[in-house]
Formats: C-alpha cells, structure tokens, sequence
C-alpha cells in the first residue's frame, strides 16, 4: 500500500526497514532487484518518480518502505518543505522501524540532504546501511576507493557503531548477498 504521510502509514505492527535517498539513487531498482521482481517497485528515468511512501509486505510482519527521494531540483520549495516534514515525521516518529538503508549513487555521495537523513537516524540511534549504488559506472579501483572514504567518514564521526556502508548495483546484482544478510538482521523478530 501507499501512504502520502505518517499518519495514513499502516498500523504499527512488525518490522519494517525503509530505502532513502536522493532522486534516481536507485531506491525502486534495489527493491526490484532484492525480491526479484522488476516491476514491485516503479523505477523511472525521471527524478521524482516515487512521492509516496510504499509499503512492500514480506511477510505479514516485516515490510521494506520505498520513500519518495529527496533533493530533486526541480521540484517546487512548498513540496520539498512538505516531503521533508514527511521524511523526517516518519524517520523519528515510526515506532516499528528497524533500520534505514541510504542510498546514494557511487559518484555523488554524502550530499547535504544524505547527511541531514543520517544526522535525524543517528539522533534516534537508529541503524543506517548505505548502499553506495549504481557501482558499475566506476572501475573497481575508484568504486572501492570511494566505499574506503565513506568508511573513514564515518569511522572519524565516531558513528560507524551505528552506520555500515557497501558497494551495491541492481543492474550488475553487486552486493545483494551482503544486503540481504543486513536486512535479514534488522528484520529478526
Ligand atoms: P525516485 O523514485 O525518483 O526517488 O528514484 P529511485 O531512487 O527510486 O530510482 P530508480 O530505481 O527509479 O532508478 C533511477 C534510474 O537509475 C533508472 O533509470 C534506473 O534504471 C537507473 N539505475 C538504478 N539502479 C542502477 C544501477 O545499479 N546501475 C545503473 N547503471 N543504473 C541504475
Ligand atoms: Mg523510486
């Protein structure tokens, strides 16, 4: 099902992980990829594709939530403020939500709004997983350069209890193993 904010979010039962960030990261294309289905999630080549949050029943207690992206230029101040208050209501206020998996395209990451999201689960010491995405546009070399910086990031804030990061691609398959692993944890009853 489909909610436009938290209140018409199902009732607060189970387990749930949510997929943030940025426009075009790749969010419904790593929803497709993990349950091997490319049509669950609405993938696109227009930004903005997803503006709801949609829920992905995996069994009757556990759930993935595909969130609306954020960050898209093109989309007018009044409904960004409003998808951020959206994002952020969820984020803090979501009693049954696990984890957050944060994705970001390999040659764009920790943008502003990627930090915002992660500084708002850290705040509610929620655990964050980010998927470096869309790996098969670098060469391994820089793809793992890339994911040694985030780490060191991460590890020199001091929150790398909390925040983990891989390299991921639904078009290659790269990294669903290690994703599912990560899922099948936060979603352990
Ligand atoms: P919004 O719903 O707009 O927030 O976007 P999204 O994050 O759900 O992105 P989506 O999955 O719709 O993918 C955006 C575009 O990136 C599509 O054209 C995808 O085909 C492409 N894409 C997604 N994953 C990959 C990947 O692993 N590799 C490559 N090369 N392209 C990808
Ligand atoms: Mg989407």
């Amino acid at each position: 099902m489909s909610a436009p904010s938290l209140r018409q979010c199902p009732p607060e039962q189970g387990a749930e992980v949510a997929f943030a960030g940025r426009s075009n990261a790749g969010k419904s294309s790593a929803i497709n990829a993990l349950t091997n289905n490319s049509k669950l999630a609405r993938t696109s080549k227009t930004p903005g594709r997803t503006q709801l949050i949609n829920f992905f029943d995996l069994t009757p207690d556990q759930r993935l939530v595909d969130l609306p992206g954020y960050g898209y230029a093109k989309v007018p101040m009044a409904m960004k403020n409003e998808w951020q208050k959206n994002l952020s209501e969820y984020i803090q206020k979501r009693q049954c939500l696990r984890g957050l998996i944060l994705m970001m395209d390999i040659r764009h990451p920790m943008q502003e709004y990627d930090t915002m999201m992660l500084n708002w689960a850290i705040e509610m010491e929620l655990p964050v997983h980010i998927l470096l995405t869309k790996a098969d546009k670098l060469k391994k070399g820089p793809a793992n350069s890339t994911l040694h910086k985030v780490r060191q990031h991460l590890a020199d804030a001091e929150v790398d209890d909390l925040v983990s990061a891989q390299l991921f691609s639904s078009l290659k398959k790269t990294g669903v193993k290690e994703l599912e692993a990560v899922l099948n944890n936060l979603l352990a009853p």
